[in-house]
């Protein structure tokens, strides 16, 4: 257990497993810069304090334990829920932030940042022992951990919600292997969490990674993208921005297609491999760069992934690949292959924008986090009228966030008018 020490006089002491009480107040600074632009969680927050519908519930979150994070979990908790934190990553903690949740927000916190595989699953097991009604999963391990080595802890969950797009795919396999217990919302789908975090977020915040690691120039270089989804997308337009040549590989072929329509060059990973500065893999899928592409990248070429998980990279073929292996900079290993070429990989092959940047701007968040908030409302207000199975954020949900998304940027937009409702009703008026 890390070392209790608390900040100032007014904070409390509550269990957790943090790297260092002393970074209470640090974190809690950087938790208020984050909730300045986070209006759409702040006003849910002021309306779930006088209203409480969150009285009872025990809420089990396996999420980034970021500054953003921490303003979800604070608004959770202004709606009457006990909440209960580990990291949903082993590299993307924010130390000061958990500290700060620990020893001000009182919320007990269990995330480490470089935490060994051991500690990071641990700290799941903490959180599933509080024994929660909810789980707010980012990636599916929480919801994994319970249904598999941690069954007897099933029988109190009503539901649960889940952030992206590979904890989504993981619970849809669940589903039709009918191993799903509860119902769960799949918060990546709804319109203003995927089309503004998977997109801006991590277009901005994966190149921000890649800059803080490398200090490179984009300018110029030629940056491969694997999977053109949502994250994709933005991290082409961010990378083509920054006056990058920007290559895409892909496996779906319409969205092969659109990538060339959208200007970029669209290929083999095979014929991109030579030619790339700069690779990075956002597919949600295991081994997309191998053995094979590492050895026909150039010296010197960078290697990062921004998808869920570390497998997107094949890292134990470039260990094995190696002759040798050392830290060129914070976040920067350098694998030397046999003739001298040097492989950079950043960050471990962890999501880069959390490894090495803060994550996603708190600007986009507040919309993925608004709907975590709302859906748990939802869910403890409709669960047991659900399936076992993985439902959409609903549609009033996606809209109100939207709604009062544009009214904190004081942007207003026409409504129908009665004609108009009449007219989009109707099939018999033309021309
Ligand atoms: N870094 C972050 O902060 C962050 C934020 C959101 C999502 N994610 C993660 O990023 C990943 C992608 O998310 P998304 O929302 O863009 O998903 P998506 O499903 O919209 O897109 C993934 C794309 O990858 C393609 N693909 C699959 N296998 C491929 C392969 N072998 N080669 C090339 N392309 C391949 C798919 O065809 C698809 O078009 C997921 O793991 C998701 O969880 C990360």
């Amino acid at each position: 257990m890390a070392k209790r020490r608390p900040a100032a006089s007014e904070d409390i002491v509550i269990p957790g497993h943090v790297k260092d009480m002393g970074l209470v107040r640090a974190g809690r600074a950087r938790i208020e810069w984050a909730e300045r632009n986070m209006p759409v969680l702040r006003a849910i927050r002021a309306r779930f304090a006088k209203e409480r519908p969150l009285r009872g519930v025990r809420i089990a979150a396996c999420l980034h334990v970021t500054t953003e994070t921490a303003n979800l979990a604070r608004t959770l908790k202004a709606g009457g829920a006990e909440v209960y934190l580990c990291g949903s990553n082993p590299l993307s903690t924010q130390d000061d932030v958990a500290a700060a949740l620990v020893g001000h927000y009182g919320i007990p916190t269990f995330a480490i940042k470089g935490e060994d595989h051991k500690t990071y699953y641990s700290h799941i097991v903490s959180c599933i022992e509080a024994r929660p009604h909810v789980t707010m999963d980012d990636g599916c391990d929480l919801v994994t951990v319970l249904h598999t080595k941690k069954t007897k802890f099933l029988k109190d969950v009503f539901a649960g919600t889940e952030e992206t797009s590979t904890g989504v795919t993981r619970l849809r396999a669940m589903a039709a292997d009918r191993k799903l217990r509860f119902p769960v919302v799949a918060i990546n789908d709804a319109d203003t969490k995927h089309l503004f975090d998977n997109r801006y977020g991590t277009g901005q915040s994966t190149l921000d990674g890649v800059l803080r690691a490398t200090n490179m120039l984009v300018a110029g270089s030629t940056v491969v993208i694997a999977g053109y989804g949502w994250c994709g997308r933005g991290l082409a337009a961010r990378a083509k921005g920054m006056g990058a040549t920007v290559m895409v590989t892909e496996v779906d072929p319409l969205r092969a297609l659109e990538a060339q329509m959208d200007g970029y060059i669209t290929c083999s990973m095979e014929e991109a491999a030579p030619k790339g500065d700069l690779f990075i893999t956002v597919t949600g899928n295991k081994s997309v760069i191998r053995r094979e592409h590492f050895a026909a990248m150039k010296d010197g070429a960078i290697v990062c992934n921004s998808g869920h998980f570390n497998v997107e990279l094949d890292i134990p073929s470039l260990e094995r690949m190696a002759v040798s292996k050392k830290v060129a900079r914070p976040f920067v290993d350098e694998y030397r292959l046999k003739g001298g070429k040097r492989v950079f990989l950043l960050g471990e092959g962890r999501l880069i924008n959390l490894a090495s940047a803060e994550g996603h701007p708190a600007m986009v968040m507040d919309m993925s986090f608004a709907n975590q908030a709302l859906s748990v409302e939802y869910l403890r207000r409709n669960a047991r009228k659900l399936q076992k199975n993985v439902y959409v954020v609903p549609k009033p949900i996606d809209k109100e966030v939207a709604r009062l998304k544009l009214k904190s940027m004081g942007i207003e937009i026409d409504t129908l008018t009665a004609e108009q409702v009449k007219y989009l009703a109707t099939w018999s008026e033309g021309t």
